[in-house]
């Protein structure tokens, strides 16, 4: 029994309990057995929000993998990336399944190519006529499939929307990856990356979403929030009320990240060994301020004003709205209908704001989340309004 918290509020941290995600397991699981006893391979895309566990999942499909002795290829991004870029750091990570007695001479290949790899000493220079990202990557993937030995090489890109140049991106590692599978080199691509990039997929590149087989997480169901919540407890001498618990899973609405958020706070608030409704109420406050300075801080404070006020109609609505009516009560409280359009648009891309979708009925946008409303409780409170006209 420990008295030391045991959740992981945060991103990229694998949780101390793996709640639900048995359907992405299962497909997980399936895609890699076909991909290994198959000559078709399976590609896989993991699509959600901000927190919705991908990194964790990747973590959890590696493990899978690694446990039937196929070593995965994990590849780290970073923001602006072109695709010279990220060849290199592709062929880089294949340290992870070349083996250090063929490292030579795999780099020494690759070097040829115009790949700068690290650890060689020889810095190639690069010349725009002379590196050509396709096939450069088609002789480095021949190259790390010659030098690795295994049935299967499982290739793991997490937060790909990270590329700058995403589209061509995608498109070059469809194609390569689709070459490398007709030559008998089998990587499987597993990416993770935001819902943007699955509505680009499924509107401009349908060949993208056949390729990819894009998946969208949900957000956890009760029992796996509960779960969650108490399996991390059971090794504790803290425990948390059952009214706590509810609480819990009606505030983090199934995303990961806010039931971290709030179950450690909830822990750090805990008296004579136990959590009730009236701790976790304190605990809240602490646990909004520290999310804000984490997040809503920044979101917040990049707005503008007519942005503030169009998230302000969509705070003060009792229930989701279509596009036209927030356009429409933004004009009324005085903001032009084009800087509205604008302002909604930018809400949304920078999901402040989220859409629904009732069935057969036109999309409605609401506030991205129970906590971001709280939030705004304080926030808007301090932006004046727009006069009428
Ligand atoms: N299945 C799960 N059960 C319990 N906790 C989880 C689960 N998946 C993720 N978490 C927790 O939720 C938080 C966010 O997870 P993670 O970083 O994997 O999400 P993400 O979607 O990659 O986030 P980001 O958008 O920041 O990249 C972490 O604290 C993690 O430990
Ligand atoms: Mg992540």
């Amino acid at each position: 029994m420990t008295n030391t918290n045991p959740f992981r509020p945060g991103s990229g941290i694998s949780p101390p309990y793996f709640a639900g995600r048995n359907r992405e397991i299962d497909i997980f699981r399936k895609k890699l057995d076909k991909s290994m006893n198959d000559d078709f391979i399976q590609h896989m895309a993991i699509v959600s929000g901000w927190g919705s566990g991908k990194t964790s999942l990747l973590l959890k499909f590696k493990e899978i993998a690694r446990g039937i002795n196929c070593p995965v290829l994990p590849v780290q991004l970073y923001s602006v990336m072109d695709t010279k870029d990220f060849v290199e750091l592709f062929v880089n990570s294949a340290s992870f399944v070349v083996p250090p007695s063929k490292w030579k001479k795999f780099s020494s290949a690759v070097s040829s190519l115009g790949i700068n790899v690290m650890g060689t000493g020889v810095q190639v220079v690069k010349q725009a006529s002379f590196f050509e990202p396709q096939t450069a990557f088609c002789h480095s993937l021949k190259n790390i499939w010659n030098n690795s030995h295994t049935q299967l090489i499982p290739v793991m890109i997490d937060d790909i929307q990270l590329i700058t140049k995403k589209e061509q991106t995608l498109e070059i590692l469809r194609n390569v990856f689709t070459w490398a599978a007709n030559e008998g080199y089998k990587f499987m691509l597993v990416v993770s990356g935001t819902l943007d990039l699955f509505e680009r997929f499924q509107e401009a590149h349908s060949p993208l979403t056949r390729f990819f087989e894009p998946l969208i997480l949900n957000p956890l169901s009760s029992d796996e929030i509960r779960d969650a919540v108490l399996k991390p407890l059971e090794n504790t001498s803290i425990s948390f009320s059952d009214d706590v618990v509810e609480q819990i899973i009606t505030l983090s609405e199934g995303n990961p990240s806010y039931i971290q958020l709030l179950a450690s706070h909830a822990f750090e608030h805990a008296r004579n060994n136990i959590v009730n409704l009236d701790d976790f109420k304190l605990s809240l406050i602490s646990a909004i301020n520290d999310v804000s300075a984490r997040m809503f801080d920044n979101m917040f404070n990049k707005l503008c004003m007519n942005e503030k006020n169009v998230l302000r109609i969509l705070y003060e609505s009792e229930v989701p709205m279509r596009w036209g009516e927030v356009l429409e009560m933004a004009e009324n409280s005085g903001i032009k209908r084009a800087s509205a359009r604008t302002s909604l648009k930018r809400l949304i891309d920078n999901e402040l704001l989220k859409s629904v979708k009732p069935q057969k009925y036109e999309k409605q946008y609401t506030l991205r989340d129970v906590l971001f409303k709280e939030y705004l409780s304080a926030k808007l409170d301090k932006v004046s309004k727009v006069s009428k006209v």
